[in-house]
């Protein structure tokens, strides 16, 4: 496996891969690996001929008081990880190279952006949408693979790609699950062991959900309270937002049907920013 952190390097090495007829498949990644990334690796080696990884912490996708500085890291273990998924190269650019002095231009999706962790975090999605074109520029993969976990990214990227013609296919992983319940990631190493149990919280509140669904209630209003009272029942939780959207347009909707998402932002003790989502009629 190479490990690439020069920009050029990482457009060079692709473009000798495409003279060669091969399919590059990218996985972009802020690192800290956990199982929903090394299986987001390993449906890009499934799809593509040639998997790149992309590991970078994105600094232009974080506020002012949000976790930048403590966002966990460990690059020889997920260069480790990656090459027992058998990725072809890891591409690791230092933030100075791919944000240049002077650097002022933005991709920006306007609406999708808007709702949801957009409200939120402003301007999150543009450092998302932002970096994510850089990396198809230096990468130019086939197609891209993005988790489910992060359902508002992967809208909001499938309409970027759409808009600006990028020709990249893009692949959706379902949520990799801790066996309790609790949507992997990286930020969970942020919990102790009382607020490990709190982060439960999140996939109970869908659960509830889909099985008050299945009874036949429909009103998105009283299930969201039903789900709002199940979340603080757990110490130290606090709602950032609970909405039942259109799974393709992400707006909210009155009444539930086969189509409606539910997506969860929660806090906990102040301090870890938790979210999930599922379909009312699915399973993961
Ligand atoms: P990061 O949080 O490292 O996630 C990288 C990819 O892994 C994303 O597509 C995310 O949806 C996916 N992922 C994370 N946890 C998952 C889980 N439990 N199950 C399935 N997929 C999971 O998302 C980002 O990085 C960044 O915003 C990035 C797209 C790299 C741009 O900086």
């Amino acid at each position: 496996m190479e490990i690439l952190t020069s920009p050029g390097a990482m457009r060079a090495w692709s473009r000798e891969q495409r003279v060669l007829g091969k399919k590059i498949a990218l996985v972009p990644t802020m690192g800290f690996f956990h199982q929903g990334h090394l299986s987001l690796m390993r449906m890009a080696a499934r799809h593509g001929d040639a998997v790149v990884v992309s590991l970078f912490v994105n600094p232009i996708q974080f506020g002012p008081n949000e976790d930048l500085d403590r966002y966990p890291r460990s690059f020889t273990k997920d260069c480790e990880l990656a090459g027992q998924e058998g990725v072809a190269v890891v591409f690791a650019p230092e933030a100075a190279d791919m944000y240049p002095a002077g650097f002022q231009t933005t991709v920006s999706v306007e609406q999708l952006s808007r709702s949801l962790c957009g409200a939120d975090r402003p301007g999150h999605f543009n450092g998302v949408t932002t970096v994510v074109s850089k990396l198809f520029h230096l990468v130019q993969p086939d197609m891209a693979v993005f988790g489910q976990k992060d359902f508002q990214q992967l809208s909001i990227i499938r309409r970027m790609v759409r808009d600006l013609d990028m020709g990249i296919e893009i692949l959706a992983h379902p949520i990799v699950r801790e066996p309790d319940g609790l949507a992997m990631s990286s930020r969970n190493v942020y919990l102790n062991e009382q607020q490990r149990r709190s982060a439960l919280s999140l996939s109970g509140g869908i659960a509830l959900a889909r099985s008050l669904y299945t009874d036949g209630l429909l009103d998105t209003a009283v299930l969201k309270e039903k789900v709002r009272e199940h979340i603080l029942s757990y110490p130290g939780t606090a709602v950032d937002y609970i909405s039942f959207v259109d799974r393709s347009s992400l707006e909210p909707v009155d009444r539930a049907d086969q189509e409606t998402l539910l997506a969860l932002a929660v806090s906990i003790d102040g301090r870890v920013r938790l979210i999930d989502n599922g379909l009312l009629v699915g399973t993961g």
